[in-house]
């Protein structure tokens, strides 16, 4: 089995996302959390760009013990200079410099020539050379490049002593089979190629970052540029968990890598959240729904046998289970499963009426929660919405650091057929809110209490409420979900209001 060396550049090319743009105590926390992933190199910034890079090479070139630690350069000599300083603190240091490869950037970028841009190569891998042994050269849009041109600029800077010769494709324009052919060329046609690792570095543009850079591995890269979640210019930069997770998942494995992968999810976590970049609940691997079940049918073959529809083990990536998510698709199966972990036993016969129950429930709403099943079970019917006193018609808040709260509620009075409007003004956009309806109902409500949480992670995880009020020395519940905590709070509020009716 040959082992592939992972070199991740979430902190360099991810960070290049706009907005993304992380503190230097931000980039080192993330570093550690890297190199207990088991990245072998990872890239920490491009030193010349800004004071803030280089001290945040600086900074992580002292922390990083196991993993090699790069810095970016043009083929300059000051970006050099400045990368070798930054990186001086470095057990493993690399300088990681480049020019275009493709007429388009030598042309255009450049205003240069196929001869000068050749001889840049060379200069800045023998300048580079004089600071470290571990030199790699990127040939930039290396996939738009010419072959002829790309082989010999390869051989000229493998020859200038470059350890490692990264092919980027950019722009994200090559095709998976084009893109091993460009490698298998080089395999082929630079005569000193055995003397370097090919390192492939894909771009997202179409959507084949990740089988571009499987074709670069068939076709004998030895090093993969990857990003976490696959953040990164544009489309993103190819996914490091993608490429973990296809090189061990496949019975015909071939290749290996040092990824820890139990720690793949924490640190897909904490890149969202640090960078402020969710992931797309699709996300292969670390998405939210990548590891749960929606549909009746997948639900019953889960629960059979996980393999039925789960290629991977969640706990391999540090996901502790797979989640069936109780939907109006989901069947007895599932349904039956959720209700056993919540510790209800349901004897056969009851069953049937609880599911009827739950579709009723579930018909209206996306998802059925715990809290939902747990008034199933306790025989409130939450469906007969039009036997409720109070509906809600709608709420909207204004908030913020210069305005007082200020809520405005129509709720409909079910028995009376009317819809009441009502302002209300408090300490927070909540606050304001409960004292609205509380105008609208007219009756002596005591809040005792009130609980939000995050249901799923990231900025846009659901809300789910919890209320608890005191009405005539009574104690009434209330519960909703939602993505706006406001409609969930509302909701939750009015609920244990109409509970205790
Ligand atoms: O995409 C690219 O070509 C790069 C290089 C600077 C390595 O990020
Ligand atoms: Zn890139």
């Amino acid at each position: 089995m040959k082992t592939i060396k992972i070199f991740d550049t979430t902190l360099r090319d991810g960070e290049q996302v706009p907005g993304a743009s992380l503190k230097t105590v931000e980039k080192i926390e993330l570093a550690k959390q890297l190199e207990k992933l088991g990245v072998d190199i990872i890239e920490a910034g491009f030193p010349i760009s800004s004071p803030g890079d280089f001290k945040s090479v600086q900074e992580i070139a002292k922390v990083i013990k196991n993993s090699v630690v790069c810095g970016l350069t043009r083929a300059i000599k000051k970006d050099i200079d400045a990368a070798a300083q930054a990186l001086k603190p470095a057990k493993f240091p690399r300088i990681h410099t480049g020019i275009g490869a493709s007429d388009i950037h030598i042309k255009n970028k450049f205003k240069s020539t196929r001869s000068k841009v050749l001889d840049q190569s060379r200069e800045a891998v023998k300048y580079a050379k004089k600071y470290t042994s571990d030199v790699e050269f990127y040939a930039e849009d290396a996939g738009r490049a010419d072959d002829d041109f790309l082989a010999k600029m390869i051989q000229a800077v493998i020859q200038a002593g470059a350890k490692v010769v990264n092919i980027p494709d950019t722009t994200g324009y090559c095709f998976p089979e084009q893109f091993y052919q460009k490698i298998n060329r080089l395999k082929q046609n630079v005569n000193n190629i055995d003397q370097a690792i090919i390192s492939v570095h894909c771009h997202n543009d179409l959507g084949l970052a990740t089988a571009n850079t499987l074709a670069g591995i068939r076709a004998g890269a030895g090093q993969v540029e990857v990003t976490m979640n696959g953040i990164g210019e544009r489309a993103g930069n190819t996914s490091l968990e993608e490429v973990v997770m296809a090189l061990r998942t496949r019975v015909d494995k071939k290749y290996k890598t040092r990824i820890n992968t139990q720690e793949i999810m924490k640190t897909s976590k904490m890149v969202s959240l640090l960078m402020g970049i969710p992931v797309q609940p699709n996300k292969a691997i670390t998405g939210r729904n990548a590891f749960a079940h929606s549909s009746g049918i997948h639900q019953d073959g889960v629960l059979k046998n996980r393999e039925n529809y789960e290629i991977i083990n969640p706990q391999e990536v540090g996901v502790d289970t797979s989640e069936i998510v109780l939907t109006a698709r989901s069947g007895r199966a599932a349904l039956k499963h959720r209700l056993e972990r919540l510790g209800y036993k349901i004897e056969p016969a009851q069953m049937e009426k609880i599911y009827k129950q739950f579709l009723k429930v579930a018909d209206q709403k996306k998802e059925v929660y715990d809290e939902d099943l747990k008034l199933i079970l306790a025989g409130k019917d939450q469906t007969k919405s039009s036997q409720l006193k109070f509906k809600l018609e709608l709420v909207q808040v204004i908030c913020g650091d210069k305005n007082v709260p200020t809520a405005t509620v129509k709720i409909k009075d079910q028995e009376q057929d009317k819809i009441i409007q009502a302002v209300g003004t408090g300490t927070g956009p909540v606050d304001a809110v409960f004292k609205a309806v509380d105008s609208v109902i007219k009756e002596k409500i005591i809040l005792k209490e009130y609980l939000v949480q995050a249901v799923t992670q990231g900025i846009d995880a659901q809300g789910k409420v919890n209320v608890e009020i005191e009405k005539n020395g009574q104690a009434h519940f209330g519960f909703s979900a939602d993505s706006d905590i406001i409609v969930a709070s509302t909701q939750a509020y009015i609920n244990a209001i109409n509970n205790s009716f």
